[in-house]
């Protein structure tokens, strides 16, 4: 006689300890799986009547309730229990004690957790996809207005973190929506792979009911199906290709987040915080800290350890469904409930930030950030071998170095030059070394140019609308097809028998 009241409970002759139940429960993950675990499994009920796999009537009384829990779980009516131990059989028996095990207990036909799980996961993914890249368009919004303003503002541009040469500030702006435009072509390809329909591979091998795959691919909105169904159940490329977008993304957050740490220091002092999004201290009561800047870099690790997390799951697994997967799911959310909360957050810090100009400037003309350009003059106008001049220039820098100054200091330069065969006037050297000029100058393509800068903006204003284009017609695609789920729902509970409803 079977003692336990485990959905799953037949062979068993004695309930699960509850360190068992603790041990094995999926609950809190589960939880934001709910909505999509309705909806597949209305999808799933509706293929199964229209294949006479189930009957109208038990379609009729299964429908009903999967709203209900739907509802009932919006307003917080139904609440999982851990003891049901995931969100399937939770609704399950939400669905049985409502309709009965003579409806109810049908709907699991042709189905398992396995692929049900796949299913409630793809559609969730494929939505946080959206949303992330959401976010980093609007992020990259905020920097295409700062490189907007700031085509001809110079600064220093950094290697090794000392001068380099000068950049303009809308360069650097334009670098990061380059480098952010790349994170989209990386979850678009993640989401390529979450938009293909898992269910229906059913625990492993497929099934001997005559399932319509193609119409839950429809009906859940997926872009086609993923056919194999022991590579289905086995693989979670679908989790780590994601993991790994915001991975990458992170990674540029992060050094975002260092550049606005250190360039709002009092030494740096090339940007400042607005009070909105700064942080003061509980003793030192001058301070204004750049935490957001800091916690974005601090949290970093969390989304890396989550890759991790993920891959070292996978890389012992056999083929089929093992219950290591269930912990493939806690990484993935976290990561992407980091990211969410940095995006929500860094383009309005962006958009406040308030760049110290003058001070960019100062910078870019000192510490010899220029030396390359007259180089490059000496090349170009003394027909001499680039190498040649690079060790003019440096011996003129080491000698000014030397001396503690600087290339405003003109008679020096300009002395130091001659000793080395070059003669130039003052004026020259000034225009030559002005840092505004050698902005001008560097228009080979990808630039620090302003024309340069003004072309790319437009090209990637231009791509930025194509992929917010892009995303307003996925979410699209799939409210509709939610939509027509429920005009399907409608239909049926109308009195419709599955032959009469209409798919459109
Ligand atoms: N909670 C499980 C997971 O997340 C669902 C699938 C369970 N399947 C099973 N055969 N125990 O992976």
């Amino acid at each position: 006689m079977n003692t336990s009241t485990k959905l799953w409970g037949g062979r068993f002759r004695s309930e699960l300890s509850t360190e068992t139940e603790d041990f094995t429960q999926s609950i809190d993950v589960d939880s934001r799986l709910v909505p999509y675990d309705i909806w597949a499994s209305q999808v799933h009920a509706i293929m199964l009547a229209r294949q006479r796999i189930i009957s109208d009537d038990d379609l009729r009384q299964i429908l009903p309730w999967l709203r209900k829990a739907e509802s009932d779980f919006r307003d917080g009516k139904f609440v999982l229990k851990p003891e049901k131990e995931d969100v399937h059989m939770n609704v399950e028996s939400y669905l049985i004690e409502g309709a009965g095990s003579e409806y109810g207990g049908k709907l699991h036909t042709a189905r398992s957790r396995n692929d049900q799980v796949l299913v409630d996961a793809h559609l969730y993914i494929r939505e946080q996809l959206l949303d992330t890249q959401q976010g980093v368009s609007r992020l990259c919004r905020a920097f295409l207005s700062v490189a907007q303003k700031h085509t001809e503002t110079v600064m220093p541009g950094y290697t090794h973190t000392q001068h380099a040469q000068p950049i303009s500030l809308g360069f650097w702006a334009t670098a990061y929506i380059s480098m952010f435009l790349r994170d989209q072509k990386r979850l678009n390809a993640a989401y390529d792979l979450a938009n293909l329909n898992p269910l229906g591979a059913c625990a492993l091998a497929g099934t001997s009911f005559p399932i319509d795959r193609d119409l839950t691919t429809e009906l859940l909105g997926f872009d086609g199906t993923h056919e194999h169904a022991l590579d289905v159940i086995s693989s979670r490329d679908f989790i780590a290709e994601p993991l790994f977008a915001l991975t990458m993304l992170m990674t540029t957050l992060s050094r975002l987040g260092e550049e606005v740490v250190y360039w709002t220091t009092y030494e740096f002092n090339i940007a400042r915080l607005d009070d909105a999004y700064a942080t003061g201290s509980s003793i030192m009561p001058q301070k204004k800290n750049a935490d957001i800047a800091e916690l974005t870099r601090g949290r970093t690790g969390k989304v890396y350890a989550a890759l991790m997390d993920l891959l070292t799951n996978l890389k012992g697994l056999p083929t089929g469904y093992n219950r290591d997967l269930q912990e493939d799911k806690p990484p993935l959310w976290g990561a992407f409930d980091v990211i969410q909360s940095c995006l929500g957050i860094l383009p309005g810090l962006l958009e406040t930030l308030d760049f110290n100009t003058d001070r960019l400037e100062l910078l870019a003309n000192a510490n010899f950030a220029t030396a390359t350009e007259l180089a490059n003059f000496l090349v170009s106008e003394q027909g001499l071998p680039f190498r040649k001049c690079h060790e003019i220039v440096g011996s003129v820098v080491g000698g000014l170095a030397k001396k503690e100054k600087t290339f405003e200091d003109w008679d020096e330069t300009q002395k130091l030059l001659r000793s080395e065969g070059i003669d130039l006037s003052v004026a020259q050297l000034q225009h030559i070394l002005d840092p505004k000029l050698s902005l001008r100058n560097n228009q080979s393509l990808g630039g620090t140019s302003p024309t340069e800068v003004k072309r790319m903006v437009g090209e990637f204003e231009a791509k930025l609308n194509e992929i917010d284009a892009q995303i307003r017609s996925r979410q699209e695609r799939i409210d509709a097809a939610y939509q027509q789920t429920l005009r399907v729902i409608e239909q049926v509970l109308d009195g419709k028998t599955i032959s009469e409803v209409t798919f459109d």
